[in-house]
């Protein structure tokens, strides 16, 4: 008789601390919903519209980028094709694309050894978050409500997310000076603040270009680092605000960017603009982008050099403007919101209880309502009122938008949109009616 072992069993509490962290599945919870209810209207994705997706340009875009390395870069073909397919450079093949595409897009100028090119921005967070916690004094602020890939990067770098409050304006800039004295009274050292300065993922806000300079001056006054988070720039409306890293002076900002909103979130490639130098301590410099390059060949080696050459190929195809090449999808974003506006004012007039923040652009909005918003509340909607949206609480680290739920319009559909919001206007009523009996 052969006796067979009780399978082995880990406990959940001896593993790293993120993985029993509610923030690692609040994302996981969306996707179940979205499944769970597929004829629900959707207003949680945070995807980008798909009408635009184009198999054969991956290959045309691939196509060019060889291209681009035998006639211009003067590559054999043996190298050409080492260069795409071999594994690679650990900060990236294509960053010298994107430095003069940050110039032409951004007015950004930076020296190429300075990017990193990553698997997609959420890879870049990590590196940051990994390099900048030495010890458990270490922490990094946020601007609250906050993306929650940033929250889940901190946690697995082991770096607490101390909030900053946004204010009407996208960041309360005494919020900030109150946190870092707080902080530093505690005997913590906050090294960075995190934010998204044009419409914000979730909040939809942008900074004025006022409180980017003064933000910026805090920054250099107290002695932090800015992580700007820009993914939605193209998408911020007809004024274009300078990035903050497109003011910096000092060399704060650290720069992080994604293709994914503006060419293809499938090829999974993002970038970091890290100039600063670091002393090393015996009279020499290095550059920080440098040591994000240690930590990324010890992550993922190096971004996959064909998803590279797919980017590459489209900025070259776009002559390195890709405000240019999203001028349709950034039309249709903008269509979007005016029809979710729209139908919000048809639907819950002024002094209904109801109330929402009007974004410049981008894909997100939020909506306060009169009760309380959680994960309960969403699966009724999706379950009997057929709408999903997010509630706002999971994008606090702390407390905070209880009352509050995100729309997104980047996928919205305007043949269901009216539907979507007549059921959210239903379960809010019949919400106001239970609260009154
Ligand atoms: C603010 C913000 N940063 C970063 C990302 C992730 O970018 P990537 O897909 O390049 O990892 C997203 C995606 O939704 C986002 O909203």
């Amino acid at each position: 008789m052969t006796l067979v072992a009780p399978p082995h069993q880990l406990l959940l509490a001896e593993l790293h601390a993120s993985l029993a962290d509610p923030a690692m599945t609040s994302m996981n919870l969306l996707n179940e919903i979205s499944i769970r209810y597929p004829e629900a209207v959707s207003f949680a994705a945070g995807r980008p519209a798909e009408q635009f997706f184009e198999l054969d340009a991956v290959h045309r875009h691939l196509d060019r980028y060889v291209d681009h390395l035998r006639t211009e870069r003067g590559l054999s073909e043996e190298a050409a094709r080492r260069q795409v397919l071999q594994y690679g450079r650990t900060k990236g093949i294509i960053h010298e694309l994107i430095a003069a595409h940050l110039a032409v897009d951004e007015g950004i100028e930076v020296p190429a050894e300075s990017v990193v090119v990553t698997v997609g921005c959420q890879e870049g967070m990590f590196l940051v978050l990994r390099a900048l916690r030495r010890g458990p004094e270490d922490v990094v602020l946020a601007v609250s409500p906050t993306y929650v890939g940033l929250t889940g990067a901190a946690l697995l770098a082991d770096l607490p997310v101390r909030p900053v409050a946004d204010g009407p304006d996208g960041l309360d800039l005494a919020d900030l000076r109150r946190q870092i004295a707080a902080a530093r009274a505690e005997g913590l050292r906050p090294r960075a603040l995190y934010l998204v300065p044009d419409v914000a993922n979730p909040s939809g806000a942008s900074l004025p270009l006022e409180l980017r300079r003064e933000l910026l001056a805090l920054a250099a006054e107290e002695d932090f680092l800015v992580l700007e988070d820009n993914p939605y720039c193209v998408f911020a409306g007809e004024e274009r605000l300078p990035s903050l890293k497109a003011l910096d002076t000092g060399r704060r900002v650290v720069h992080l960017g994604s293709f994914a909103k503006t060419a293809l979130p499938g090829a999974r490639v993002g970038y970091v603009v890290a100039d600063q130098l670091v002393a090393d301590g015996a009279g020499g410099t290095v550059l920080l982008a440098d040591l994000l390059g240690m930590v990324k060949s010890m992550t993922t080696v190096n971004t996959s050099p064909i998803a590279q050459a797919v980017i590459g190929g489209a900025l070259l195809e776009h002559g390195l403007s890709l405000r240019a090449a999203n001028a349709e999808v950034a039309a249709l974003y903008r269509r979007n919101l005016a029809l979710v506006l729209d139908g919000l004012a048809r639907r819950f007039p002024p002094g209904g209880g109801v109330s929402w923040n009007e974004p410049r652009g981008g894909f997100f909005l939020v909506l306060t309502v009169p009760c309380t918003v959680d994960d309960a509340l969403l699966e009724l909607s999706a379950s009997r009122y057929g709408v999903i949206w997010t509630p706002m609480s999971h994008f606090y680290p702390g407390e905070g938008g209880e009352r509050q739920l995100r729309l997104s319009v980047s996928q919205v559909d305007p043949a269901t949109v009216d539907r979507g919001l007549d059921g959210l206007a239903a379960l809010l009523a019949d919400r106001s009616r239970a609260a009154r009996s």
